[in-house]
Order: C-alpha cells, then sequence, then structure tokens
C-alpha cells in the first residue's frame, strides 16, 4: 500500500494498527511490534525522522560564520553550516566525490570551507565545489555540477529543523503557524541554556512521547512533581497535524516546576496571567518535546538508536536577566525536572520489557490519556501511508 504523497505503509499488522485509529475510548494502544520490531524502526528511521522536518540542534550552537555541526537524523547524518551572511544550511554529510562524511557525527569544526577529511575536496559553506585535487582545473570538469546535496532548513524559535524530504514536507512555519502563537510569549530564541543532560535510555522513542503526554500516572511515580502541579488538570490544545500538547496548572503558591515550587529565576517578559500559572507541555513530530514554564524552557531532543534505545538530550534555558542576577544557579528547575525524567525513563524502560512478553497485547486508554490516543493516531496515520507533516486538508481519511 502506497499514499497519494508517496509513504509506503509500515511494515507493521495494519488491522491492528486501525484499532488504534478507533474514536477514543474504543481505541487500544499500538500493538507491542511497533515498540519492539527493528523492520517497524527501519521504516520509521527512514518517514518519521528522514521525509519530514525533524528537529537537529539549536541555532545557539551554530552562532558565527564558519560553524559547523553533524546530527544523526533518519535520512543518514546531516552536515549544518553557518555562513558568511549569517544564513543556516544543511547538506546530506556525504562527501561528493567518494562518500566519505564531511564531519563526524556529533561533532562541530569552525573553518571558513568544508573539508573532506579523506582526499580534502573542498566546499564552500554555502555547498558548492571549491576546490578537488587534480580535477577542479581539469578540461571537462564541472564543479558546479558537484555541489554537496543541500536540504531545506529551518530556525524556528532558536530551534534548526530539517527536512529529509527535500522540500515534500511543505512550509516548516506553515505548518507550526497555530503552535506560534502559543510558543512566541515564551520568546525561546532569547533565552539561553544553562542546563543540559544527556540520557541514553532503553525504551523506544514513541513509550517516552507517550508517556510525555499523560499525567494518568503522577500520582504513582512522581511525588514531587504532585506537591507543585494538580495531575489531573491537565487540558489539550486541538489536534493538529504534526504537532500536540497541552498545559497543566501550577498549584496555589507556586510559581514554577521546581522541587519546592519557587523560581530562583524571572518570569518571563512576554507572559500573562495565565501563562504564569501553567505549564505547557508540546510535541513536534517526531522528535521535539518542548515544555514551557513561568520562568524557563525546557526541551527534550529525542534521538532514536535502535528500536529500544533512545538518547535524550535535555535542555533548560533561562532569560538573560535572570542569568545576570548575581549568585543564579539554574539548578532548583534542573533537579526539579532530573528526578522526574529518570522518574519517566525507569517506567518507559519497565514498559519496554513488559512489551517483549510474548503475552503483551495493546492495551485500553483511560480518560486521562486522551493526548496519547492523539499521539498514536499520529502515529497510525504514519504507518498507514500518510505523510505527517502533509497539510491537514491533505491528509487522507483513515482506512
Ligand atoms: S571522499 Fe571526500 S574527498 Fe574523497
Ligand atoms: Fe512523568
Amino acid at each position: 500500500m502506497t499514499s497519494q504523497a508517496g509513504w509506503p505503509a509500515a511494515p507493521i499488522d495494519q488491522a491492528a494498527v486501525a484499532r488504534s485509529l478507533r474514536p477514543f475510548g474504543a481505541s487500544v494502544m499500538l500493538p507491542p511490534a511497533a515498540y519492539l520490531d527493528p523492520a517497524v524502526f527501519a521504516w520509521e528511521h527512514r518517514h518519521f525522522f528522514g521525509a519530514g522536518w525533524t528537529c537537529v540542534g539549536f541555532g545557539s550552537e551554530l552562532a558565527q560564520p564558519g560553524d559547523q555541526r553533524a546530527e544523526p537524523t533518519g535520512a543518514g547524518s546531516v552536515l549544518l553550516t553557518r555562513d558568511d551572511d549569517g544564513g543556516l544550511h544543511a547538506f546530506a554529510n556525504t562527501c561528493r566525490h567518494r562518500g566519505h562524511e564531511l564531519l563526524e557525527c556529533g561533532t562541530t569544526a569552525r573553518r571558513n570551507s568544508v573539508i573532506c577529511p579523506y582526499h580534502s575536496w573542498t566546499y564552500a559553506l554555502s555547498g558548492e565545489l571549491s576546490h578537488a585535487s587534480g580535477l577542479t582545473r581539469r578540461e571537462g570538469f564541472n564543479a558546479s555540477a558537484w555541489g554537496l546535496v543541500e536540504l531545506p532548513a529551518a530556525e524556528w524559535h532558536g530551534l534548526i529543523f530539517v527536512d529529509g524530504s527535500r522540500g515534500q514536507a511543505g512550509s516548516l512555519s506553515g505548518a507550526l503557524a497555530a503552535l506560534d502563537e502559543v510558543v512566541a510569549p515564551y520568546e525561546p530564541e532569547r533565552l539561553v541554556i544553562a542546563g543540559r543532560h544527556t540520557y541514553d535510555t532503553a525504551a523506544n522513542w514513541k513509550i517516552l512521547s507517550e508517556n510525555y503526554h499523560e499525567c494518568y500516572h503522577c500520582p504513582v511515580i512522581h511525588p514531587e512533581l504532585c506537591r507543585v502541579s494538580p495531575p489531573k488538570s491537565a487540558e489539550n490544545y486541538p489536534p493538529q497535524p504534526a504537532w500536540l500538547g497541552g498545559w497543566m496548572k501550577l498549584r496555589d503558591g507556586m510559581d514554577t516546576m521546581s522541587l519546592d515550587g519557587t523560581s530562583l529565576g524571572v518570569p518571563l517578559r512576554g507572559l500573562d496571567g495565565s501563562a504564569l500559572r501553567a505549564v505547557s507541555y508540546l510535541n513536534i513530530f517526531p522528535n521535539v518535546l518542548l515544555s514551557l514554564h513561568p520562568d524557563y524552557v525546557m526541551t527534550h531532543r529525542l534521538t532514536p538508536l535502535a528500536a529500544d534505545r533512545t538518547i535524550i538530550e535535555c535542555t533548560w534555558a533561562f532569560p538573560p536577566e535572570a542569568l545576570a542576577r548575581p549568585g543564579f544557579d539554574p539548578g532548583y528547575a534542573v533537579e526539579f525536572w532530573d528526578i522526574t525524567n529518570r522518574q519517566d525513563w525507569g517506567a518507559c524502560e519497565s514498559v519496554q520489557r513488559g512489551l517483549a512478553s510474548p503475552h503483551a497485547g495493546p492495551g485500553p486508554l483511560s480518560p486521562e490519556e486522551d493526548a496519547v490516543h492523539e499521539f498514536v493516531s499520529m502515529v497510525a496515520r504514519g504507518y498507514q501511508g500518510q505523510p505527517v507533516w502533509t497539510p491537514h486538508e491533505a491528509l487522507q481519511p483513515p482506512a
């Protein structure tokens, strides 16, 4: 089965996928193969992470002209560069000569050209081939035909996204227009990252995302969180094609998510009264979880390595005026969420192990797990062959 827009359906029991797409209240979770099967993972890597917009980091990590960074995506790895005019570029991280990676994945460089480590083919920061030893001056060699393969890249509120479909996914800002109204007052692009943890989890990336979208588990595993935010206070934003999420209230007397509910930072300058009393939890499909607090923004970026392994980079960003305060320590936010993160990862890793039982099967959802149903529906429609980043009106009804 192939969709209109060209995605093949995922190699998974499509009748089980259809059961996940039943209306909320009648649906069940995805079948265990969605979390375990390497063939499904390979399909997801190629399509969810390789044929649409995927987050590959922060613009602040490429602050200067000449900055270069290689990041893994489902479409191989990408080389990001900042050119002399401040423009951002993303290229397939593969040399046009014989395919050597231009920069090792996860590493950075700063120089005024891209130089392949194998035979030193040299490219401009904007991708044109400028030198290939023994070839560039050779008669008949057309250097302009051998520039780097460029992928659409966009910066959105300080996050860098790359479109591995090379343009078929449409405009990022168009797809996120409604989300922009939620995120813009927080000005994440103005904030400074002051805390960072990298977690290596033995769990499928979807288990981590599903866990993020419900607080049904909070009274059981998150005593610290429940002291500052009522677990039953969650409300959702209307469903969108490529993002989902909602918000939860802070308890009276609590200023933010910290162990005692006090903030040692500064309220974000663009927020109104209701935003100062709530935390928004947003998921930009497939790999960014944005948690908007009254005084800081926490970002989880998921990089799946295997069906049962996901790297999570978690950052905490604060306004410059908070960092300027004498003795400012981001630990009040970092410590709270590090405790909560580890509680979550422990639960998610246990789900991963539990789903590997030959007796495991897709269970029903509680009324408090409506956002999980939204997320599962997004994945299930993708499994049926509908590209997630296709504009809403172009989506076909589920089979
Ligand atoms: S593979 Fe890059 S210069 Fe040969
Ligand atoms: Fe949790």
